[in-house]
């Protein structure tokens, strides 16, 4: 059965799209790896479904009508006047690539109109965790990308998560999301007593080799971490401008054009040491 991983943080632009899809290929693509990988793109800016798709295949699935996220939360919703969808794995998983080694990147994607998912919540949350639970055994590792802010696609989240692994960018403010997700948390747990929700970690992304100010923010950080109990991780993602061109380019940062091997082998020490906190 797939382990299933939420990226989070309530501060945008931390990354979490960006170590999505990179951590997707990476397990997928190395030799070394060889997984099956399913992205859930839980975000209705679907950052993560252009990352992997590009512009063009996302906007032709569009037009196609093939199913989304969206058609998860609300498979049980009666509209008048229209079917009640049945949902279709076939148009609702697209597969990114399937790589020679046997290594695969699949992506549910996202759309805009999730967000009006979020205007109706009623009792939706269990919705994706229930569609994950059925098609886990085909899968090794489950990446959700989540959006910055809480809502009901969080609950969902958590509930379809054995770990959160939290991405924070060192800058200043830096710490704001993570009081917010301390409570986020904390609720969870206290209404899904039964769910065992782990945190695998904090990663420091985007990081430079030296500024004062990165310095304060990540001590910042290290004292809310310490007050929880969160892990830290030793590897960290340093700064690249590979990392927005690859986006650009719809590749991880090892296929990207002109990427750096510090760079690269940076990323892949962070992938090793989040493979181990996960028992991969
Ligand atoms: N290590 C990095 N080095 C350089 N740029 C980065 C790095 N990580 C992310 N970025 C860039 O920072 C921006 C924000 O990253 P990303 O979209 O992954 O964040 P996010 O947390 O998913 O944002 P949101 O909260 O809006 O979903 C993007 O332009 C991305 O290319
Ligand atoms: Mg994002």
């Amino acid at each position: 059965m797939a382990k299933t991983i939420s990226l989070i943080n309530m501060k945008g632009g931390v990354g979490k799209s960006t170590l999505t899809v990179n951590l997707a290929w990476h397990f997928a693509a190395y030799s070394q790896w060889r997984k099956k990988v399913l992205v859930v793109d839980l975000d209705p800016q679907f950052n993560a479904s252009q990352y992997l798709l590009g512009v063009t295949q996302y906007s032709s699935m569009l037009e196609r009508g093939d199913q989304t996220v969206w058609d998860i939360f609300e498979s049980n919703t009666r509209i008048p006047g229209r079917n009640v969808r049945q949902l279709d794995a076939s148009t609702l998983i697209q597969n990114v690539i399937t790589l020679k080694n046997g290594g695969v990147v699949d992506l549910i994607p996202s759309r805009l109109e999730l967000a009006f998912s979020l205007k109706n919540p009623g009792h939706k949350e269990r919705q994706l965790s229930k569609f994950l639970y059925d098609i886990k055994d085909s899968y090794d590792l489950i990446l959700i990308d989540c959006a910055p802010t809480e809502s009901i696609l969080t609950t969902a989240a958590y509930l379809s998560s054995d770990y959160l692994l939290v991405p924070v960018k060192p800058e200043y403010l830096s710490s704001i999301g993570l009081p917010l997700l301390v409570n986020s948390m904390q609720d969870f747990r206290k209404e899904y007593d039964q769910h065992n929700l782990r945190l695998a970690g904090v990663v420091f992304n985007a990081t430079s080799e030296y500024s004062p100010e990165e310095r304060l923010s990540k001590n910042g950080v290290r004292s809310i971490a310490s007050q929880n109990g969160w892990h830290i991780f030793k590897s960290e993602v340093s700064y690249s401008r590979s990392y927005p061109k690859g986006a650009r380019e719809g590749q991880p940062i090892f296929r990207t054009s002109y990427s750096r091997y510090s760079q690269v082998s940076k990323f892949e020490s962070f992938a090793k040491e989040f493979a181990i906190r996960i028992s991969l």
